[in-house]
């Protein structure tokens, strides 16, 4: 099982605040059965350079790494990013090192707002010029600002993967309408797209824990053990694993 997104370097986003948070996290991800992570931490353009951005992280992952070596019960762990939309980005020279280290996938993170045809025109750019391959992070967190469906549908329609995140999927009996109707948009989309992966997007041990196995096990029950299989092959076959 593999975590494609999770903030669980210590000390360089919102995520992990330190090293004792970020082994308490792998820890809960080993327990769940899972086998390897994506670290991706957020990536503002307009915060730091991605020179700055990239020995952070080396930082931040050689402190992991020299723990997991002693640890091999513990998740592997890749490094990557999860990279806000700017505007321009498809014409940005560096877009490949923000890329998942050794391959050429970019996790992207969306505007929270309205996208506009502009957003469109960078994402083509990115698919067919630059020859890399965009996950969208989680869409359903944007799916309900796109009062005008157009973009939204033509950017669904682009040949990149769809991330949904483990606890949109999560539910209880005091969950309100808004979290019922992601779930159920949840579903849906992995009922009406091959090209979908889950992650986490964990950030901590409390509000935001990895949860990825009670998603499997929600999706399983809901969607059949052959959907929940074709998630993984596809997981296995984006990722090369
Ligand atoms: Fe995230």
């Amino acid at each position: 099982m593999i975590d494609f997104h999770v903030h669980v370097l210590p000390g360089i986003d919102d995520g992990s605040r330190d090293i004792g948070m970020t082994m308490g996290m792998l820890e809960m991800e080993a327990s769940q059965g899972v086998s390897h992570v994506y670290a991706t931490p957020h990536f503002y353009a307009h915060r730091r350079s991605v020179q700055q951005f990239l020995e952070r992280r080396e930082r931040a992952l050689d402190s992991v790494l020299e723990i997991l070596s002693k640890r091999p019960e513990l998740p592997g762990i890749t490094a990557g990013a999860e990279v806000y939309y700017f505007r321009g980005m498809g014409k940005a020279e560096q877009l490949p090192e923000l890329c998942i280290q050794g391959t050429d996938i970019l996790l992207l993170e969306m505007p929270f707002d309205q996208w506009h045809e502009d957003a469109y025109r960078d994402l083509t750019e990115i698919i067919r010029r630059r020859d890399l391959h965009i996950v969208l992070a989680h869409v359903e967190r944007y799916e309900a600002l796109q009062k005008n469906r157009e973009v939204w549908d033509m950017v669904m329609d682009l040949p990149l993967t769809i991330q949904m995140n483990a606890g949109s999927f999560i539910t209880s009996l005091t969950s309100g309408l808004h979290a019922r109707h992601t779930a159920r948009f949840c579903l849906n989309m992995l009922q009406e797209h091959d090209n979908c992966i889950i992650g986490t997007d964990a950030h901590n041990l409390t509000d935001r824990a990895p949860n990825l196995a009670e998603a499997r096990k929600l999706i399983e029950k809901k969607l059949g053990q052959s959907r929940l299989a074709q998630l993984d092959r596809y997981t296995e076959e984006l990722l090369g694993n």
